[in-house]
Formats: C-alpha cells, structure tokens, sequence
C-alpha cells in the first residue's frame, strides 16, 4: 500500500474480448478489481489482439470488445479509478511486444501451460504462432504502464512469471528500464471449476461446446438454475466433508460470492442434500449477477458513446506507453 500522499500503486489487468464472461472471469478477476479499486491506479484492458489467437470470427470482434467494455463498467469499475482502454488502439503494445519476443528464447514460451493446453486441442499445423508469442504479448501490456500489482486468476501465475522473467532479462543486459510486476491473486475464487467437469477450469472456449460447462455473467435467473441444478457432484446423498470436486468447487463459488470462510460454510452446509446447496448457490449468484445485468443493458444501449470512452482513456494513455516503448528502443539500438 501506498503511503499517505504518495501516488498509488499502479494495477494493471486484462481479459480478451473472445465471447461472454463466465463466473471464473467474475470471480477471480473483475469482482476484485473492482472491490479495490480505490487503493490503486488501475488500468484495465479489452485485449482484442489476444482475442486473435484462437479461431475467432472477425465480424463479431468489434460486438465482443463492446460487450466487454459495457460489463466491466456495469460490474461497478468507475473511471474516476480506472482508465479503460482496448489493446489494438495503443500501438505501443504491439510495438515492444516484437522487441522483447527477439530477448525471449523460445523454451520460455514452450513450457507455458495456457500454451500446451490450448495448441493440444488442434492440430499443430492449424495452431497460429500468435498462441506460442501470446504471454510475450502480455508482458508489453504490463511492463509499458510501470505496473506493480497485476490482480488475475490463478491459470495467470505462470505469465506474470514469465513477464518477470523477461524484464529482469531486459534490465539486466541494458539497466533498469522495466518496473517489475508482481501477481495479485486471491485466496478465494482464483480457479473456478468447469460445472460439467470439476477436474478442469472454467473456460470460455470449453463452454463454447458444451453449454452446461459456464455460468455466464448475462445468463438469465432461469438458465442459472438450471446450470446448477445439472452440476456434477459424486454419488453420496448429501454435503460431506471432505467434500469431492464438485461439491468443493460449488461451496467454492458461494463463499467467496458471500464472502464466507470455509469454516462457516462447511457448517451451513454439513449434511444437507445437494439440492439446498445447488438452489443457494444459485440464489446467491443470481443476487450478485442482477444489478450487474440491469447497468450492461442501459449503457449498451449507447454504443458510440461507449467507444468514444474507450478512444479517449487510449488517448489519455498513449504518453505512458510510448515513453517507456522509447526507452527500450533507446537501448537496443532502434533510436
Ligand atoms: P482471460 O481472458 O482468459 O481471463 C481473464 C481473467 O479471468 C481469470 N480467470 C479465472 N479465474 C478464476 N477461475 C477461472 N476458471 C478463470 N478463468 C479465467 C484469469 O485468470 C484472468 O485474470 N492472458 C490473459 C489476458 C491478458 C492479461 C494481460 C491479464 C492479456 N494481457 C495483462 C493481465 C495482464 C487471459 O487470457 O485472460
């Protein structure tokens, strides 16, 4: 923390606008960004060229960056706190990105997990190098800001690493240029599990097959019930301790929605049959979602406006960035 009347630390966070939000993002990412956003100086980003890696559909990309933008906004972000921008409007990124992926050596980038998990999913003759180059990427996003604090979910540990890694890299050969990051990650809801799976993260590209794998941020109160009620849980008749992966990933959800402790949480539940579990927790979600749901409609329904806001906060920004990307292109020689 700060001390009084020194400036704040400056956060520094991200999602890729590559289809509807889902708990995991909620609960391991906007909902606490949002809950302390007053004790730093954040920036949060709409990052559309990460979007790219993965198949996408180009007609849609513009729709989806909105739609991002509008939900951190409706989850309660206030720009008095947080500059909001979109990725592609602030070159810098794409810029220092090539620099440092020239001081990266390719086995850093083959041991990352996101990496194995996503490009084991295709072939390796459709996979896009952009899936191979991604956590480099995202080391540009936070080291162009200064960032100290970098708020994520836990599937996010090893590329905070990695961008560790990559400007003490930089630092070392040319002096201090970069500030180093550290993760933010918190102890309750940092790795949501998959409903239909609990052996596997809650992803977007999984719920894209199998709809009963993601609570969505905007799902209706009806389909939130219905997802839970559906949810794996193991084959005893009621809550026990310690409970399966399953039952441990729902009791997960509603405690760190409540802002329960598990002590308190075993309790509530100890020999109760799953379906009081599945309908609480369901109410409780359905309860954080609605406000939520309510402000994403009213400031959809001014898209101009919404885009202006995000070009402005990239205007706002672009000094920052450029400084530091002049900086590093001072030092290895492209100035
Ligand atoms: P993305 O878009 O996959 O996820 C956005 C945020 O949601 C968190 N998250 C989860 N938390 C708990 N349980 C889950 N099942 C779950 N799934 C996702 C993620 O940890 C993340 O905080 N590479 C990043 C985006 C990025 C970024 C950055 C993040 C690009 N540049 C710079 C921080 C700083 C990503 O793909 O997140």
């Amino acid at each position: 923390m700060a001390a009084p009347g020194a400036s704040k630390p400056r956060v520094f966070s991200g999602i890729q606008p590559s289809g509807g939000l889902h708990l995991g993002n909620y609960l391991g990412a906007i909902r606490n960004w949002v809950r302390d956003q007053d004790k730093y100086d954040n920036i949060f980003c709409i990052v559309d060229l990460h979007a790219m890696t993965l198949p996408y559909d180009p007609s849609v990309l513009q729709e989806r960056i909105l739609d991002l933008a509008a939900t951190y906004l409706a989850a309660g972000i206030s720009e008095q706190h947080a500059a909001i921008f979109v990725q592609s409007h602030i070159p810098a990124h794409s810029e220092l990105a090539w620099v440092l992926e020239c001081y990266t050596p390719m086995g850093w980038l083959e041991r990352m997990v996101a990496f194995k998990e996503k490009a084991g999913r295709q072939s390796h003759e459709r996979v896009g190098s952009g899936l191979l180059v991604y956590p480099v990427l995202q080391a540009a996003d936070i080291l162009l800001y200064d960032t100290n604090l970098v708020p994520v979910g836990e599937d996010q540990r090893q590329h905070i690493e990695l961008t560790r890694d990559i400007g003490q890299r930089i630092n070392q050969r040319f002096g201090p240029i970069f500030t180093m990051p550290d993760a933010l990650i918190q102890k309750a809801g940092a790795r949501i599990m998959g409903l239909d799976n609990p052996e596997t993260k809650m992803s977007k590209s999984l719920a894209i097959k199998a709809p009963g794998h993601a609570i969505f941020m905007l799902d209706s109160p009806d389909t939130i019930r219905k997802k839970f009620a559906r949810a794996q849980t193991d084959a005893e008749p009621a809550v026990r301790f310690p409970a399966g992966a399953g039952v441990a990933n729902l009791l997960e959800i509603y405690r760190t929605i409540c802002g329960k402790e598990w002590a308190e949480v075993e309790q509530e539940f100890a020999g109760k049959p799953y379906s009081v579990l599945k309908g609480r927790v369901a109410d409780a979600v359905i309860e954080a979602l609605a406000p939520i749901q309510e402000r994403y409609r009213a400031i959809r329904s001014d898209d101009p406006a919404l885009m202006r806001r995000l070009r402005s906060a990239a205007d706002r920004l672009s000094p920052t960035a450029n400084a530091t990307l002049a900086r590093v292109q001072r030092a290895v020689g492209l100035r």
